[in-house]
């Protein structure tokens, strides 16, 4: 088989749903809502957009369980069906054209900016950047139930507005993997202590759920393959999550990695070689693969189809994930079926000056503004100027 046919395949989940191929759109933040986390016109321009693009899989940026806990200003928020119909619209426009579309769902936890009114998380580890985010208060029994109930509504409202499935965010450094995670999860209750206790939090969030969306509808999760932190949540202990959500039925798990203070998911933190030989987390996705027969979805890296399918070849993993490519280039599975593109590189907005270059928030800003472009119905503009990104940004801060 070769490369179009191998990623051209359909792939049946094990709740029974069919998957028109292996592409996989992972999250990314679009921070594009309206007032009150509700669904825009640009945020629907944008899912129309990619709808075309012939993605296997649109997993929408990350979406709040809480209004009261919001990583960016302009997170779409799901906390009740106050906005069922800009779902729906947005459900039926990303899927117009046989794209599946899925809710990443999230709390942010301490990873949540200052301008919230209180932070909560697992216990009161503030992370070192404490200029922008505040000390957290420990939850309670009843707010950590109450969180899980959330996440289960959320994802519930997803389904009744017609998207196709649900993603739980376990990676990054938010709230769930702050549970996870032995640095941020200092609780000696039920939720605290034995990595059973830690990862209770993960599934009695996956049980809610299926309990209120039924054995039909698809529920995965993003999971770090480690968080990259002295006494931090290790390759060992991820393998043994994926072992315990496995054996509760769940249809997908996308591995990541890193948290805000060590980026590996952009792969910051990774040697150049590894880079450039693609998929961040390749090692960790074969460990992964002999403990677990469930689907596997692995994302960061990865930007040329020949090695995307031969990463499905050898069977290491059934979905390629890839977020900043789609930002660039919406159509790209399209063009690669259609033999127009090969790969999917992306030019790196770099001003020349080391100090701003490696501080990654130009990067975001970068991605946001072509996710921008789209939604307002314009062209990307893979080459726009770092300076005039870095311009934007001071001005808007001001
Ligand atoms: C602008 C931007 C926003 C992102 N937002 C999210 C998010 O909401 N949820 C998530 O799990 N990952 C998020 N990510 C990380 C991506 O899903 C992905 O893991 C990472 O970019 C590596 O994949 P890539 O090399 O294909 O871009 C974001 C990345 C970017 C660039």
């Amino acid at each position: 088989m070769n490369a179009k046919e191998i990623l051209s395949a359909s792939f049946t989940l094990p709740c029974g749903t069919e998957i028109p191929n292996r592409f996989i759109k992972s999250a990314m933040s679009e921070n594009n809502a309206d007032r009150g986390g509700k669904i825009s016109g640009r945020l629907l321009k944008l899912y129309e957009t990619w709808g075309e693009g012939g993605t296997g899989i649109l997993i929408s940026g990350n979406v709040m369980t809480d209004s009261r806990a919001l990583n960016e200003k302009r997170n779409i928020v799901v906390e009740d069906e106050s906005d069922l119909e800009g779902l729906r619209k947005m459900g039926e426009l990303a899927q117009a054209h046989g794209s599946h579309l899925w809710m990443q769902i999230n709390h942010p936890g301490r990873q949540a900016p200052n301008w919230n009114k209180e932070t909560v998380s697992a216990s009161d580890v503030q992370l070192p950047m404490k200029k922008m985010f505040d000390k957290p208060r420990p939850m309670t029994d009843e707010e950590v139930m109450d969180q899980i109930e959330r996440y289960g509504n959320t994802a519930a409202i997803a389904k009744k507005a017609g998207w196709k499935g649900v993603q739980i965010h376990g990676a990054h450094g938010y709230l769930v993997s702050q549970f996870l995670s032995p640095i941020t999860n200092k609780r000696t209750d039920r939720w605290g202590g034995s990595l059973e206790n830690r990862a209770r939090f993960p599934l009695e969030i996956y049980r809610n759920m299926r309990a209120k969306v039924g054995p039909d509808f698809p529920i995965g999760i993003k999971i770090n393959s480690a968080d990259f932190q002295r006494g931090g949540f290790t390759e060992e202990e991820s393998l043994e999550v994926i072992d315990l959500l496995s054996a509760e039925g769940i249809d997908m798990i996308e591995v990541s990695g890193g948290t805000y203070e060590r980026a590996a998911m952009m792969g910051s933190t990774k040697k150049k070689s590894t880079q450039e030989r693609e998929a961040y987390f390749a090692d960790f996705i074969v460990k992964a693969r002999k403990r677990t027969s469930k689907p596997l979805l692995l994302t960061g890296g990865f930007r040329t189809f020949d090695t995307m399918a031969q990463a499905v070849a050898n069977d290491e993993l059934d979905f390629v994930g890839m977020a900043r490519p789609y930002a660039v280039y919406p159509h790209l599975v399209k063009e690669f079926l259609e033999g127009k593109r090969t790969e999917a590189n992306i030019p790196a907005a770099k001003t020349g000056l080391k100090f701003i270059d490696k501080m990654g928030f130009l990067e975001i800003v970068y991605f946001a503004e072509q996710m921008k472009l789209i939604g307002l119905g314009k062209p990307t503009d893979p080459s726009i100027s770092a300076w005039k990104l870095l311009f934007r940004y001071v001005r808007k801060s001001m």
